[in-house]
C-alpha cells in the first residue's frame, strides 16, 4: 500500500459482503447509501476519496466532487452508467468485472430462450392454478428448426452461441464487424439479421451507441413467429415499441431480464401473457456474484498496491503509469 495512511474508499451503495468486509480491513471505507446525510458525508470525505466502488451511475458532477479520485471499480461487466470517457479525461481509471460472469449470464440467456418459447412460467402457473385436470396445457412454439440471431457477439454472445450449438440450431449474428474466427452467418444490418432469424437475443452493451437499437422496424422484421430475448440492457430495446409489437402480435413473445427503468417494469409488460419477465438476475448466483466481488476487490488492492488495474475498461486503458 502506498504511504502509511490507508486510502479513503467510497462505496456508493451497499455492495456484496465480500467487497464490504475485505475493503474495510485495508482501507478507510465510507458508505454513501444509508448515510443519514449523504450530502454532508460527500462534502466531508469527498476531497480525500481516492477509490470509488459502484454498481450504478457515476457522472462528471460526482467526479468533480472527488478531486483525488484515482480508481472507479464497477461491480458488473456493463459500465454504461459510468461516464468512462469523462473518467479518462480526468485521469481516473475505471475497472469492470469481465469473464467471471460470462457463463452464468449465457446459461440464463439460454434458459430464458427456452422459457419464452416453451412458455415454462405460464405452464407452471397453469398447473398451480389447477387447470391441468380440466385440459392439457396448450401446445407451444418450438426451438426445433429455428434460426437464432445474436445481437453483439462479444464474450457473453459467444458463450450463448456455443451453448446453442448443442441445441442444433442455426446461428447468425449482428455486430459492428464480422468476426473472422467464427463460422456463424454475419449480417451487417440488424434488420437483415431480424429478417433471417426466429429468435433474436440481445447481448450488446448499453449506452448511447445502442440506445433504442431494437426498434419497431426490427420487431416488424422479426415477424409474428419471432421471439425477442434481452439479457443486456433495457435501453437497447425501445420498450414502448416492444409493448406495441407484443400486443399487436407483430412478434410472438419476449423474454426480458432487463428493462429501461429498473427496478420498475411497465404494468403493460407484466399484463401480457406472451412475456417472461425476470428481475435482472443474469449474474445473480452466489457463485458468480462472489467471483465478481472478488474481482472488484482484486482491482482495488492491485491499484493501491501500485500494480495497476487488473481489468481496466477500453476507455481508460492502463499504460503502466498515471
Ligand atoms: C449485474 C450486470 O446485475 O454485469 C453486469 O453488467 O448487469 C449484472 O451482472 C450488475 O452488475 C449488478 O450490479
Amino acid at each position: 500500500m502506498t504511504g502509511t495512511t490507508p486510502a479513503d474508499i467510497l462505496l456508493l451503495r451497499k455492495m456484496h459482503p465480500l467487497v464490504e468486509e475485505t475493503l474495510a480491513k485495508r482501507f478507510t471505507v465510507h458508505r454513501l447509501e444509508g448515510s443519514p446525510d449523504p450530502e454532508a458525508l460527500l462534502a466531508e470525505v469527498g476531497p480525500r476519496v481516492r477509490g470509488l466502488c459502484v454498481g450504478g451511475g457515476v457522472d462528471g458532477a460526482l467526479m468533480d466532487r472527488l478531486p483525488k479520485l484515482e480508481l472507479i471499480a464497477n461491480f458488473g461487466v456493463g459500465y454504461d452508467a459510468v461516464d468512462a470517457a469523462g473518467a479518462g479525461r480526468r485521469n481516473i481509471v475505471v475497472t469492470n468485472t469481465p469473464d467471471v460472469l460470462t457463463d452464468e449470464v449465457a446459461d440464463l440467456a439460454v434458459g430464458l430462450v427456452l422459457a419464452t418459447i416453451r412458455r415454462l412460467p405460464q405452464a407452471d402457473r397453469y398447473l398451480r392454478e389447477g387447470h391441468w385436470p380440466k385440459a392439457p396445457f396448450p401446445l407451444t412454439s418450438s426451438l426445433r428448426g429455428r434460426r437464432v440471431g445474436i445481437v453483439g457477439l462479444g464474450r457473453i454472445g459467444r458463450a450463448i452461441a456455443k451453448r446453442l450449438e448443442g441445441f442444433e440450431v442455426e446461428i447468425d449474428y449482428y455486430g459492428r464487424s464480422r468476426q473472422p474466427d467464427v463460422a456463424y452467418a454475419y449480417h451487417d444490418s440488424l434488420i437483415g439479421l431480424a429478417k433471417a432469424v426466429h429468435v433474436l437475443i440481445v447481448v450488446a452493451p448499453g449506452g448511447a451507441e445502442t440506445k433504442g437499437l431494437v426498434d419497431a422496424a426490427v420487431l416488424e422484421a422479426l415477424g409474428p413467429e419471432g421471439i425477442l430475448v434481452n439479457v443486456a440492457r433495457g435501453s437497447v430495446v425501445d420498450e414502448a415499441a416492444l409493448i406495441a409489437a407484443l400486443r399487436a402480435g407483430t412478434i410472438l413473445g419476449a423474454g426480458l431480464d432487463v428493462f429501461e427503468n429498473e427496478p420498475h417494469v411497465p404494468a403493460e409488460l407484466a399484463a401480457l401473457e406472451n412475456t417472461v419477465l425476470l428481475p435482472h438476475v443474469g449474474s445473480a448466483s452466489d457463485h458468480t456474484r462472489a467471483a465478481m466481488a472478488q474481482l472488484v476487490v482484486d482491482n482495488v488492492l492491485s491499484w493501491f498496491e501500485g500494480r495497476g488495474p487488473l481489468t481496466p475498461v477500453a476507455e481508460t486503458p492502463w499504460s503502466g503509469h498515471r
